[in-house]
């Protein structure tokens, strides 16, 4: 039977938190740690495999772009990270010009993976990914604003003190600063949320900014991104057909099209299956809107 692998490309703080977490849940039979850096890697690997007899059988290794030929899943990480006061979208320059090369290396190897892209700013990121790979773009997924709604989902369910599994609410959009909340569609057992205006800015502010907050204190972030990339690996090697907030590339969904935002998905083993048709309030279409825009204009500085 085909072993499962999971090719991580990049093993700074994204990159590596991701792969220790992926190897703590045993997502994968082989995990292998791609970076410029040759030797963080082979330091990772070894490190990691050191832990194997407290885990499991998962094969860890440092590898080079011909071990994506198997890859079932090519997680891209690389490139720079925000500095404090940075936004996302200052590293768009930088970022592009790795993924020129990292995203030609892997498809030299691999044709029919799922390319899981997290660095940022990752809408325009992966937008450049879809069209630098050629692949469809059910293959070519971004972790989108699945972060920006589980902070959401934290942040509501610490206000209401319910756990925030059982929270359903939903950040859209950009992975930045022109995400948008779903107010009108956010519920507990179904039942609508009755925050304030004061209360809803509050947890809107503060889902939106966290990055900001947490790059300030402590450099950069790495444990919810590294959840947030296992939860969309796992939909896909389980064949879930989970809901998932990923960037994926809108074909005229909302009146958008030909840009990459972060939507309710359905997420399998094909990667997006298709998006949900959600019914947004007028506001929240207008926000969806300019923040699509915002995206469209910097697709097209990329003069792709
Ligand atoms: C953050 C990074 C992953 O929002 O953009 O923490």
């Amino acid at each position: 039977m085909k072993k499962t692998r999971i090719v991580v490309i990049g093993v700074g703080a994204v990159g590596s938190t991701t792969a220790y977490t992926l190897l703590l849940r045993e997502r994968a039979d082989e995990l292998v740690l791609i970076d410029a850096n040759k030797e963080k890697a082979a330091g990772d690997a070894l490190d990691m495999n050191h832990g194997l007899p407290f885990l499991g059988r998962t094969k860890v290794w440092a590898g080079t772009y011909e071990d994506c030929r198997d890859a079932d899943i090519v997680v891209v990480t690389a490139g720079a990270a925000q500095k404090p006061g940075e936004s996302r979208i200052d590293l768009l320059k930088r970022n592009v010009g790795i993924f020129d090369s990292i995203i030609g290396e892997v498809t030299k190897y691999n044709s029919n993976g799922i390319l899981l892209i997290a660095t940022n700013p990752v809408d325009v990121m992966s937008y450049f990914s879809w069209k630098k790979s050629n692949w469809p773009a059910s293959r070519v997924i971004g972790s989108g604003t699945v972060l920006d709604s589980a902070r959401f989902r934290y942040l509501i369910g610490e206000q209401l003190g319910i756990d925030a599994r059982s929270v359903h609410a939903q950040i859209v959009g950009e992975h930045g600063d022109s995400e948008l909340p779903l107010w009108s569609l956010a519920n507990v057992a179904g039942t609508e949320l009755n925050f304030d205006e004061e209360e809803k800015a509050s947890i809107f502010t503060n889902t939106r900014d966290a990055a900001y907050q947490i790059i300030e204190a402590k450099g950069a972030t790495y444990y919810a991104i590294g959840l947030a990339l296992d939860r969309i690996c796992t939909a896909i090697l389980k064949d879930e057909g989970a809901v998932l907030n990923v960037s994926t590339l809108l074909e005229g969904q909302q009146g958008l099209s030909d840009v990459y935002l972060g939507v309710p998905c359905i997420v399998d083993r094909q990667g997006v299956r298709r998006t949900m048709d959600i019914e947004l309030s007028d506001k929240e279409l207008e926000q969806l809107r300019q923040s699509s825009a915002k995206l469209k204009g910097l697709i097209a500085s990329l003069e792709l």
